[in-house]
């Protein structure tokens, strides 16, 4: 067996003296090549999507996208999915360790005592069309937040840190459940502290002050379970948002506010409600033939929704976990013969089976089911990218925090290759063609 590599050497091919560089290792997954002094030779790197490109280092969220491995903080997904809840999971990105019983009742009683919004942010949404999407909202009001609550706010101050956390843990969830309700012109429904974390969320989306609402403990599970899903995923393109934007020192209502925008493309957290698009598009059990011969067509752009994963190559572990949750839930509400729901499950057997996507490894994702789950449960297509939005709150803010906490953390500043003109003289414009 061969020994790892400790440096690397980048040769050239017009005698220019090579450069050595050094080959750091983390405690699991790919070695980096170190590169941070190349520019003091006049060279750049040249990695455009950061395919191949360390942006960082991080203690809280590892994949192995080969193997299908999820770990927060080193524990697999599947063990946290199974015994934890969200708050336990959210205490564990943020703070790096499981609370234990004392630990977790002070930390829940802190977020829920922070659920309510100032009163003056409910005339911020109202400024907002009622059409607008929920998106569109939690973008404008999360950024808001910073305007209500930046006095004390020191980001190089860790209890600072954790009061923000605390704060956009505790009131996203809010913030999402008001953007529904003033799309479809309910009054907003204040937070119920005696219900827990996912609960008190339904109960903001489906009450109304004329009928209350009783969480059914399966659904309220089922939507834990998918907060929990999605709470972390490495350095995803809204997380990394969220760290350019506060390496500047930038406050960080705002940067999460960037990162809810970044979230917003079908390409990252929109996928899920395109899911849902695309089974009703397909319609019947009977077209489905056809959407699978459009999806494998190379002149065709048509792709499956909810199927393939840029990171994971193997089954997304997230995925077996929503998979067997959408059964419970179709069970629990009586839906196995819901025409859109036999019309997924059909899509799905047919789809592993196929020759085509079975040499791809094309594997249903995560957003394939929950999307699934989320309309069982009665919430609408364009809430979706929001509840993603409020699960990933607990990971943009820890990887944040995390960031802040490394007094030696640079602000992000890419270089480019330049493509341009090259120097030219002004023209007044009474000479120009
Ligand atoms: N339907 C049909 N064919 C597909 C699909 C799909 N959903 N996904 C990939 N392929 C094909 C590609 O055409 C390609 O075929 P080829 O080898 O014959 O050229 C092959 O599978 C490999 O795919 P890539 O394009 O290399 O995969 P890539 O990493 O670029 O794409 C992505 C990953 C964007 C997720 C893609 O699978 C896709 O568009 N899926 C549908 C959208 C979706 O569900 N996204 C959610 C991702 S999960 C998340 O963001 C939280």
């Amino acid at each position: 067996m061969t020994n790892k590599p400790t440096k690397a050497t980048i040769t050239f091919d017009n005698g220019a003296a090579p450069i050595e560089l050094p080959i750091l290792s983390g405690s699991l997954g790919n070695d980096v090549i170190d590169i941070r002094n190349l520019s003091k030779h006049g060279i750049f790197t040249y990695d455009p999507g950061f395919m191949s490109t360390a942006a960082c280092n991080s203690n809280i969220t590892f994949i192995d996208g080969e193997k299908g491995l999820l770990y927060y903080r080193g524990y697999p997904i599947e063990q946290l999915a199974e015994h934890c809840d969200f708050m336990e999971v959210s205490h564990l990105l943020i703070n790096g360790e499981l609370p234990n019983a004392t630990q977790k009742q002070e930390f829940t009683r802190t977020i829920t005592s922070h659920t309510m919004l100032h009163d003056q942010l409910s005339n911020i949404f109202r400024g907002f069309r009622r059409d607008a999407h929920p998106m569109a909202v939690m973008v404008g009001v999360v950024g808001s937040m910073s305007a209500f609550y930046h006095t004390k706010g020191d980001i190089h101050d860790a209890q600072s840190r954790e009061i923000t956390a605390h704060q956009l843990l505790a009131k996203v969830p809010t913030i999402a459940a008001w953007s529904y309700k003033y799309n479809i012109g309910q009054p907003f429904m204040y937070p119920a502290n005696h219900l827990n974390y996912a609960e008190n969320f339904m109960h903001m989306m489906f009450a109304t002050p004329c009928e209350q609402y009783v969480p059914n403990p399966v659904l309220a599970k089922a939507f834990d379970r998918i907060l929990i899903l999605h709470a972390d995923h490495e350095q995803n393109a809204s997380t990394s948002t969220v760290r350019l934007a506060g390496s500047s020192g930038a406050n960080p209502f705002a940067c999460i506010a960037a990162g809810i925008a970044s979230l917003w493309g079908p390409a990252h957290g929109g996928a899920n409600e395109a899911t849902l698009k695309m089974l009703e598009e397909i319609g019947d059990i009977s077209r489905i033939g056809e959407f699978i011969k459009r999806a494998k067509d190379k002149t065709d752009t048509f792709r499956l929704m909810g199927f393939g994963h840029r990171v994971y190559r193997n089954m997304d572990p997230r995925a077996a976990i929503m998979r067997k949750t959408c059964h419970e839930v179709l069970n629990e509400l009586g839906l196995n013969d819901d025409p859109m729901f036999k019309l997924a499950m059909a899509l799905e057997k047919i789809a592993l089976e196929d020759e085509y996507f079975v040499s791809r490894q094309l594997y249903p994702n995560v957003d394939f089911y929950s999307g699934i789950v989320m309309r069982a449960m009665g919430i609408p297509n364009s809430m979706f990218t929001a509840i993603f939005a409020l699960a990933r709150t607990a990971g943009w803010i820890a990887q944040w925090s995390e960031m802040n906490a490394d007094s030696g953390h640079k602000i992000g500043r890419p270089r480019q290759l330049y493509t341009g003109e090259t120097r030219r003289e002004f023209v007044p414009i009474v000479k120009r063609t």
